[in-house]
Formats: C-alpha cells, structure tokens, sequence
C-alpha cells in the first residue's frame, strides 16, 4: 500500500535511522531530508560498503528513487560536491535524481568559521557542535540575511549579499572573537564553482510532493538528528539549530500534516550522545566501553567518541508524545548479546529540586542540569547469547523476546521494526509500514 512515512530519531541522534531509512526504501518512491545539514551521518552498508551520507537523502543508494533535499535544510555547497563525488566513485549517479529546493539555505565558509570561534571561546560552556556551520546558517535564515539556493541565479546579486554578510561576520570575528577574517574571494569561488550542478538540481519541492501523495507514490521523509537534540523540544541549549522533530517535515519540505500517514520513532536498545548537555543514565564504567566497543560508538560525522548510557524510557515516551509516533524501531538490539544484566530508566527521583521546576515529584520539564535527578531503574536478566542477524522474532533468545515485550508494555506504542546488525538485510520486521 503506497503511504508518506516519517522516519525520525527519538534520542539525540545517531539511531541508526540510515539504515532504516534504507531497507525501507525498497517500498519508496521518494526519499526526502527536510531539516539539518551536514552535521548529520548515515551509514549504511551496501554490498558489504560502508557509505555515510552527509546530506543526500539514503534513498539515493537505489535506482528508481528520487531523493530530495526540503527547504528546511542547510547545505554545505562544497560538502554537496564532495559527497556527489564519493557516491559516483562508488557507482551511483545522484545528479538526476536528487531534487534540491531552491529555498534550502546555504552553509558558507564564514558559517563554519563563527562556528568554530564561537565554541572555542565558550570553552567550558561550548555546546559540541560538529562544527559545520549549522547554527550560523541556521541563524541567518531567520535574520533574513541568509543566502539561498536560488541566489545561485543571480550572481552579481549573490556578490553584494556576500558582502553585506562578511562585513557583519568579519567584524565579529575579528574584534570579538579575535580570529582572522574569511576573504571575500574565496567564499564566491566556492559558490561559484557549484552554481551551476547545484541549479540544474533544482525543483519545485512543495508541488512535486503534492503530485506524489495524489498519485498514490510512496514518501519517506528522513529525519537527522533526533527529537532531543530539537531547537524546540531538545535538551537546550545543547541541541541543533532546526526541528528534528515531526513539525520540521511540514514546515521544511512544504507537506501539510494531514499528508503523513505513519511516523516511525527509532530508538536504540541503549543511548549515545555525541557533544555536550544532560544525559541522565550515562555510564561511566567498563559497561560504557563495552557499549563503546561493541556498539562501534564514535561520531561518524566529526569521529568523536560519543557518550553512552542506558535506555530512558521517560525521554522515549515524551519523544512519543511530540512526534505523534505511530510505533518504534529499535536498534542495535545486538549490541546487548553480552550483557549479564540490562537497566531501563522506567522513572526519576526528585530531590531537593527547585520547586518551580516539580509538580509534587513530577519534572515539569527536563532541567539542563540533573544533579538532583536520580534514575529509577528496572534491571532486566541479560540473554547471553547472539542475536546478530536475526530477521525473525521468533528465533529470539526468551530473554530477548522477553527484554522487547517490556519496553513495548511501558512506552504503549508498537514495536514494528528490530535491528539486529548494520547490514540491510539483518531486520527483524513485526509489522511493514508500506503494508498495513
Ligand atoms: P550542531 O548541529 O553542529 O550545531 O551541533 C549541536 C549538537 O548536536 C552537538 O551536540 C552535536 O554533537 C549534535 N549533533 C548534530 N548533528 C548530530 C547528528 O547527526 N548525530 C548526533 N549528534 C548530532
């Protein structure tokens, strides 16, 4: 049956929503990015291949699938360029069949570089950017000073519009920041020398999506980042510049709500993070090596060592809740085969709390600092033995099965997919979204 399908993170980033994304869209007709930049990373393995995809949509890895990059994103014209040309190196072929919308915004060097400067002289209250430039893009979309795809057309306009940003940007960095300034030139000659391919890519987004879901195609809309890490929602400030949570598809790809028919939640069976900010059931013992090992946990945007910590079903049912989820997919479930004993953060203890943030023990909201939160655990018997690869639920370990049942019955929502490994093919399918 042909459906629009959201497909997002419920934690803060890094669920394995690529692969999802990608086993999927053997079902799809269009895949479509409608929020961050390059900050984000796909991996997916392909015959056995690694790729990361930074901004191109993961249905770009199939033939008959048209990927499209929304409005609501920013992109790095040089990244794009860059990542056009891994994908050809490795025999696929994205330039006719990836749709840019001309209102996506640009990632420019001076971007990057008040990025950069602006971590470093937060120092110790630095968010952990991946340094991308997202923010200041992000930032200059809603100034209205941004730059925009379709400023590509007019380059004696572009020129003055530059201007106009290096003159604010280079003030900034130069007496404030204390940085050298970004020259002129070389920004024009990056967006320049992408004009052109970048152009011939774009499309009328809203209306070719509108056409799509009258004509009965398949749509998935692709989630980076993830629910926490929403300017809005997240754990702020240490979260992305954009939506990444369900809103962020209406409003950066030009679909009205009523067009989305399922959304998928993935979750990981554990939790990582990558930067700065809360994570309430962190580890810090043999057990966050073990995640870090077996759960090859390093950032595969910046290679940074993300943290690790334990399923937080508080925060998995308050991502539940925003984004309307339709059901979950959990992932790396695999990754636990070795654990004697596997904890659920199921509650949190309140103590000494400043009251304006409690209502008699409940949080009113999740505070940026947690030193008065205390997780409440249950603690589940682990299986022990390999669940790696498994496409059938049956043939579960007990203990497994058993794990599985018990976030279904706490979070209310089905769990319709379950990854067991990287690859395509190691999915354990309960229920197929394009078939109910
Ligand atoms: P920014 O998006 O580069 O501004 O980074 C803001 C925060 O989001 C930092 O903590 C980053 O590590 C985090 N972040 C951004 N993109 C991703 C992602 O794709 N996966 C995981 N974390 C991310």
């Amino acid at each position: 049956m042909n459906k629009t399908i959201v497909i997002l993170g419920t934690q803060w980033g890094d669920e394995g929503k690529g692969k999802i994304v990608d086993f999927l869209t053997k079902n799809a007709d269009f895949v479509v990015r409608y929020q961050g930049g390059n900050n984000a990373g796909h991996t997916l393995i392909v015959n056995g291949k690694k790729i990361i995809l930074h901004q191109i949509p993961s249905g770009v890895i199939h033939d008959d699938v048209i990927s499209i990059i929304g409005n609501g994103t920013v992109i790095s014209p040089v990244a794009l360029i860059k990542e056009i040309h891994m994908l050809e190196k490795n025999n696929i072929f994205p330039k006719d069949k990836v749709y840019i919308s001309p209102f996506a915004s640009l990632i420019l060097n001076y971007h990057i570089a008040m990025d950069i400067a602006r971590e470093k002289k937060l120092n110790s209250a630095a968010i952990g950017t991946t340094g991308k430039g997202i923010g200041p893009a992000y930032e200059d979309k809603v100034s209205r000073m941004g730059i925009k795809v379709y400023d590509l057309n007019n380059l004696n306009l572009l020129k003055i519009k530059i201007k106009r940003a290096l003159n604010y940007y280079n003030y900034q960095l130069v007496n404030f920041y204390k940085q050298k300034p970004v020259d002129y030139k070389t920004t024009f000659n990056e967006l320049a020398e992408s004009a052109d391919l970048m152009l011939s890519m774009v499309k009328d987004v809203p209306e070719i999506l509108y056409q799509a879901i009258r004509n009965k195609n398949s749509v998935i809309f692709e989630g980076a980042q993830g629910t926490l890490l929403d300017i809005d929602h997240g754990t702020y400030p240490y979260v992305t510049s954009s939506n990444s949570t369900v809103g962020g598809v209406c409003t950066g790809t030009g679909v009205g709500p009523k067009s989305l028919d399922y959304i998928l939640g993935v979750s990981k069976v554990y939790m990582t993070r990558v930067g700065l900010g809360p994570f309430l059931t962190e580890v810090f013992d043999e057990t966050d090596n073990y995640f870090f090992l077996k759960g090859n946990e390093s950032g595969s945007t910046t290679g940074r060592r993300r943290r690790t910590g334990w399923l937080d079903i508080v925060l998995l049912k308050k991502a539940i809740k925003i984004n309307s989820l339709t059901a979950l997919c959990l992932t790396k479930l695999d990754v636990l085969d070795e654990l004697k004993e596997i904890k659920i953060c199921i509650d949190y203890k309140i103590s000494n709390i400043n009251s304006s943030i409690k209502n008699n023990n409940t949080l009113l909201f999740l505070p940026n600092t947690l030193e008065n939160v205390i997780p409440v655990y249950e603690t589940l018997p682990g299986w022990n033995s390999s669940t790696a690869g498994l496409t059938n639920f049956d043939s579960l370990p007990l203990l497994a099965k058993k794990y599985i049942n018990r976030i279904q019955e706490l979070v209310k929502i089905p769990i319709d997919i379950i990854s067991t490994g990287p690859s395509r093919n190691e999915t354990i399918v309960l229920r197929n979204p394009f078939k109910i």
